[in-house]
């Protein structure tokens, strides 16, 4: 079994330094998913309403047998959810559907600039931390202003900042500014979503000189920026290699090399697609 770093957050808890992500799951994929990545080492789970999934991520957590306080669920407040009172509502139908008398970190899925919503939504989640139904709260695809306004608004910084990294988008700036602000940067999409990145040369290079699989580049380069990846696989043997990254280091040459993928996102784009 693989021991993952605790990497402290800015409120004195701490987040799993690789979690495993489920979306695209359903409630009984995602049971058994729990259960066994688990057995490997696996101590944080992400979870949102939109995953449709959180029963199933709830009822996993619970057959892995672990003690509640070693594990950790990531679950996130949809857009179409966003406002004070309807984040309280929807929080409700988060813990009730999980199984958990609290949630370890609960995030705003997308801040949605349109609606202007998400300071009342981060007032809400200030709230349920104070009630203690929640551990840590941050937030998903902000950019430092947005960041800034739920600091300037509420005095109260997000301890995650979960976004889009790869090494196609290495996302230099933003993790800079997150990290001056004391807030943790979460990658998600952090194998490039299977979209053919993995078989690029720098990895491929790295990956035989290492002798380690490409994806355990991939991660290991975001670790060694400073971020925190949450890498979703439906197998065993890829879920065992996700995790499997801390007993090698890539020199800086090849985390160099691997920067030159740089190409853009892959996904959304939170200035101006709506995800509700
Ligand atoms: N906050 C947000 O807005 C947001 C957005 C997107 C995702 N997320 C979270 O981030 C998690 C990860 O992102 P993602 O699921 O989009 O993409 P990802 O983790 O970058 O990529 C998943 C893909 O990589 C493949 N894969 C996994 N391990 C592999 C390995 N060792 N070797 C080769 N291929 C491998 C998987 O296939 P197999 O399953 O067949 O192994 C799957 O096709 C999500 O599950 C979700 O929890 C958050």
């Amino acid at each position: 079994m693989i021991n993952v770093p605790r990497i402290p957050l800015n409120d004195g808890n701490w987040l799993s330094a690789v979690g495993f992500g489920t979306w695209m799951m359903n409630d009984e994929q995602v049971r058994s998913a729990v259960v066994e990545s688990a057995q490997l080492g696996y101590r944080l789970f992400d979870t949102a309403a939109r995953y449709h999934n959180e029963t199933g991520v709830g009822q996993g957590i619970v057959s892995s047998g672990l003690p509640r306080e070693d594990i950790q669920v990531t679950s996130k407040v949809r857009g179409g959810d966003q406002g004070y009172e309807e984040t309280l509502r929807a929080f409700e139908a988060t813990r009730r559907n999980l199984g958990l008398e609290y949630v370890d970190c609960y995030l705003i899925h997308w801040p949605l600039p349109r609606l202007d919503l998400y300071v009342e939504t981060w007032k809400a989640l200030i709230h349920l931390r104070e009630t203690g139904a929640v551990r840590s709260i941050g937030v998903s695809n902000f950019s430092t202003e947005q960041i800034d306004r739920l600091i300037s608004e509420t005095g109260v910084a997000p301890a995650v900042n979960q976004i889009e990294l790869h090494p196609m988008f290495g996302q230099p700036q933003l993790r800079a500014d997150n990290a001056e602000r004391g807030v943790v940067t979460q990658s998600w999409g952090p194998l490039g979503r299977g979209e053919g990145m993995l078989e690029a040369e720098p990895l491929a290079a790295a990956a035989a000189a290492q002798g380690v699989a490409p994806a355990q580049v991939a991660l290991r380069w975001i670790y060694q920026l400073g971020a925190y990846p949450i890498p979703k696989s439906g197998d065993q043997v890829r879920r065992q290699q996700n995790l499997d990254i801390f007993d090698f280091e890539l020199t800086e040459t090849e985390m160099a090399a691997i920067a030159t993928l740089e190409s853009g996102r892959l996904g959304k784009d939170p200035a101006v697609d709506e995800e509700f």
